[in-house]
C-alpha cells in the first residue's frame, strides 16, 4: 500500500469509528429515554391515588384560595372521582365545593324532614341533587355516625336505588350529593297536575322497580337496611320514568339482628307509617312493606290516600278498598281506577298484594321478595286479606 493509499485508509476509517460511536450513543440515549418514560409510565399505573388522599385533595381546597386554584384542584379532583364512583366510593365535598356546585344555592327542588334540596352540577357537567341537612352539631360522636352511615349507604348498589355521590361533613355545613334524577318524585306526577300523565302499564313497573329496590335494601345486603320511609315523595324517576328509591338509610341502620341505631330518631310520615312505628310494638323490616302498600293504593287511585275533599266512603282510599273487596265488588274499585281494560287484571292484583302489605299484624304481611314475585305474577295472590283497618274507630 502506497503512503497516499494509507492515509486515505485511515482517514475513511475514522471516520467510520466517529459514525459508528455516535449512533451508539444516540441510540443508547434513546433507549435510556425510551426505558425512562415506560418506568415512569408503568409506576403510575400501579399508583393509583387512594381515596384518603382523595379526600385530602377535595378538603384541602379551602374557602379562602382562588377559584382559579380551585377549579384545577375540581377538575382533577373529579375526574378521580368519577373513578371512584366506579369502585363505589363517596366522595367528602367542602361547603366550598357546594358552593360552586349549586351555584351559590341558585335552584331549590324542594324540602323535607332532614333538608333542603339543591339542584348543582359538577365541573364536569354531571348534574346532582344535594341535600343540605338541618342540624349543625359536629361533635365527634355525630361524625362518626355519619361517617359510618355514609359507608353503609355508598356501598349499596342496584338499579332501583338513588347513586349516592359524596358528602360534607363540616361545622357549618353536612350534605349528601346524589345523582340528579331528572323526572322528580312520583307524588309530583301522581298528585300534583302533571302535563305528562304517567300511563297505568309504566306506572305497574314504577311499582314493581320500587319493590325490587325495597328488597335489595332488605335481603340483598350484608347490613340490612330499613327504610322506615317509603312514601311517593322518596321514589324518585330518572330520564326514563325509571323508579329510583332515595333517602334509604336516612332514618335508621339496623343490622342482621335488628339492632337498630337510630340517626336522626325519624319514624315515618303520617298516612305511610305501620301502626308499629307510633305504637310501642316491636319494629321489622315489615313496616317498609306496610308503606309500600300504601303507595300501591296511590298509584291505583291516581290520589293521595286521604282527601277531605272526596264523599265520606272516599275520603280514605284504602278503608274504601277493602270495603268494596269484602263486599266483592274489587270491579267498582279497578273501573274507578281508570286501567285499560287489557291491565285490568294485573290492577286486580296489584289491589289485592296492597291490602296484604298494609294487614295490621306484620307477620301477616308478605316479605318484599313475595311481593314482587305477586306484582310481576310469578306468584298467585293466594292469601285472603283480612280486614287491615280493625284496630281503627269504624268512623276514623
Ligand atoms: N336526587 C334527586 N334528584 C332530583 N330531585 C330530587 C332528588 N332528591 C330530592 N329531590 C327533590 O327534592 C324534593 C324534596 O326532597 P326531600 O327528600 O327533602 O323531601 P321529601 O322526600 O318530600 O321528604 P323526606 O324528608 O321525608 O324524604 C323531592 O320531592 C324531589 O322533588
Ligand atoms: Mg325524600
Amino acid at each position: 500500500m502506497s503512503s497516499s493509499d494509507s492515509s486515505s485508509y485511515n482517514k475513511v476509517s475514522s471516520g467510520v469509528t466517529v459514525i459508528a460511536t455516535t449512533g451508539i450513543i444516540a441510540g443508547s440515549s434513546v433507549l435510556i429515554i425510551l426505558t425512562i418514560l415506560i418506568i415512569k409510565c408503568v409506576q403510575n399505573k400501579k399508583q393509583p391515588v387512594s381515596a384518603e388522599e382523595q379526600l385530602t385533595i377535595a378538603t384541602t381546597s379551602s374557602p379562602g384560595s382562588t377559584l382559579r386554584g380551585d377549579l384545577s384542584i375540581e377538575m382533577e379532583t373529579i375526574s378521580k372521582f368519577l373513578k371512584d364512583i366506579e369502585k363505589e366510593k363517596p366522595m367528602r365535598f367542602t361547603p366550598h365545593h357546594l358552593i360552586h356546585f349549586t351555584n351559590n344555592y341558585a335552584e331549590k327542588l324542594g324540602s323535607g324532614e332532614f333538608g333542603v334540596v339543591y339542584k348543582g352540577r359538577f365541573p364536569n357537567g354531571i348534574k346532582v341533587a344535594i341535600k343540605v341537612l338541618h342540624g349543625t352539631s359536629d361533635n365527634k360522636r355525630d361524625e362518626e355516625q355519619f361517617m359510618a352511615h355514609i359507608r353503609t349507604i355508598s356501598r349499596t348498589y342496584h338499579f332501583n336505588l338513588v347513586k349516592i355521590y359524596g358528602f360534607c361533613f363540616d361545622k357549618a355545613v353536612k350534605a349528601l350529593v346524589y345523582e340528579y334524577m331528572e323526572n322528580g318524585s312520583l307524588a309530583h306526577h301522581l298528585f300534583d297536575v302533571s302535563p305528562n300523565r304517567i300511563e297505568w302499564r309504566k306506572l305497574r313497573e314504577i311499582a314493581i322497580g320500587t319493590a325490587k329496590g325495597i328488597r335489595y335494601l332488605h335481603e340483598e345486603l350484608q347490613q340490612k337496611i330499613v327504610h322506615y320511609d317509603i312514601k311517593p315523595g322518596n321514589i324518585l324517576l330518572d330520564a326514563n320514568f325509571n323508579s329510583k328509591v332515595a333517602d334509604f338509610g336516612l332514618a335508621k341502620l339496623c343490622d342482621r339482628e335488628n339492632t337498630c341505631v337510630t340517626f336522626t330518631g325519624a319514624s315515618g310520615t303520617p298516612g305511610y307509617a305501620a301502626p308499629e312505628l307510633w305504637m310501642p310494638l316491636p319494629v321489622t323490616q315489615k313496616c317498609d312493606v306496610y308503606s309500600f302498600g300504601m303507595v300501591l293504593f296511590e298509584i291505583l287511585g291516581r290520589r293521595r290516600n286521604l282527601d277531605v275533599r272526596r264523599g265520606q266512603s272516599k275520603q280514605w282510599y284504602p278503608k274504601w278498598v277493602w270495603q268494596m273487596f269484602e263486599q266483592g265488588q274489587l270491579e267498582t274499585v279497578i273501573s274507578d281506577s281508570g286501567v285499560e281494560l287489557k291491565y285490568q287484571d294485573k290492577a286486580r292484583a296489584m289491589c289485592k298484594v296492597a291490602l296484604l302489605c298494609v294487614q295490621y299484624n306484620p307477620e301477616e304481611r308478605p316479605s318484599i321478595s313475595s311481593v314482587v314475585r305477586m306484582l310481576e305474577e310469578e306468584e298467585e295472590v293466594i292469601i285472603m286479606p283480612t280486614d287491615p283497618f280493625h284496630y281503627l274507630p269504624s268512623n276514623a
